[in-house]
């Protein structure tokens, strides 16, 4: 049984299986062919924190499947009512197949997983996001092909998102540019649990124009995520010089992409001319959510088909 907590929990080879078969089951969804594979299957989905496209992509993913879903949230189960959450995945995981949960600390979803009877999905923690990763590197695939030699630059907060576009870039052979405020600095230790890494799968630049600088792919994410709202004022100062603009767009690739995970904040992490702009890939990007979560459950569920 496999777990998905972390990006790294997938050789390249893996991924290379996910990615073609995210296409092809993407194309059954784009000509209404019925694919039904997850039958009589069900997914939990536990949410600490809100969504959108987590939620919508879980959840009509399952359901194009064939299989079916249970939602539950911090405040109306006992999960928000201090149960243990070793007791949690105990019970949950004997009535379901597979388990998505997006929550706070890495830690919990690392207890939850190791109570688990079913796989485990990480549909984001404070430390990562792979789910997301995935569906951007399908993105970015789809649109230029490989990835791999490319540069992505990173810029605003050394946050979930960030950690995880390090993992990939080690695991996957390009590099990520990266520039934060002071203080928000991606820590190398939890990025990569401690282990060796690539030597330059990333690099540090103080200005984020020299980060996009010839950059294939630009990218970055809210000031302040969810959970670290108490910070909001002071992210809101730090961060004023780190918003995607045409000026860093102007210094990238002339083919380069524009990506952000999304929810965004038009006017503070990017303007609103590039992500609404013909460089941007959002709107597939979002979509993708769902078609590479479906090759990854199919994936946990059944291997290789
Ligand atoms: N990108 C992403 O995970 O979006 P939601 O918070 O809406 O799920
Ligand atoms: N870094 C953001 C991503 C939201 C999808 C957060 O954790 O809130």
């Amino acid at each position: 049984m496999k777990h998905y907590l972390q990006f790294t929990d997938f050789t390249a080879d893996e991924y290379n299986y996910l990615f073609s078969r995210a296409a092809i089951i993407k194309g059954k969804f784009k000509s209404y062919e019925k694919y039904h594979p997850l039958a009589d299957r069900t997914l939990a989905m536990i949410f600490e924190k809100a969504s959108t496209r987590t939620r919508v992509s879980f959840e009509a993913g399952m359901y194009q499947l064939g299989g079916s879903v249970v939602h539950l949230t911090t405040g109306d189960s006992q999960l928000g009512r201090a149960e243990p959450i070793e007791d949690s995945a105990r019970v949950i995981s004997r009535m379901t197949d597979l388990v998505m949960i997006r929550t706070f600390g890495h830690d919990k979803i690392e207890r939850f997983a190791e109570y688990s009877r079913v796989p485990v999905i990480n549909g984001l923690t404070n430390e990562f996001h792979p789910c997301q990763i995935m569906a951007d590197l399908f993105t970015y695939i789809e649109h230029r092909g490989s990835i791999a030699g490319k540069v992505v630059a990173w810029v605003g907060d050394g946050n979930n998102m960030a950690n995880t576009w390090l993992q990939a870039a080690d695991l996957l052979g390009f590099t990520v540019h990266v520039s934060t405020p002071g203080g928000y600095e991606v820590d190398e230790k939890l990025a990569f649990g401690g282990k060796p890494h690539r030597a330059g799968c990333y690099k540090v630049f103080a200005d984020p124009m020299d980060a996009c600088r010839g950059a294939d792919l630009v990218t970055t994410d809210v000031w302040t995520s969810m959970g670290y709202e108490a910070e909001n004022e002071a992210r809101r100062k730090a961060f004023a010089d780190w918003c995607v603009d045409a000026e860093m767009m102007a210094v990238a690739k002339p083919d380069a992409l524009f990506m952000h995970c999304l929810p965004a904040h038009r006017g503070e992490e990017v303007m609103a001319d590039v992500i609404d702009g013909p460089q941007s890939v959002v709107w597939d990007e979002a979509e993708n959510r769902m078609h590479v979560q479906k090759a990854l459950m199919e994936y946990l569920l059944l291997g290789r088909v």
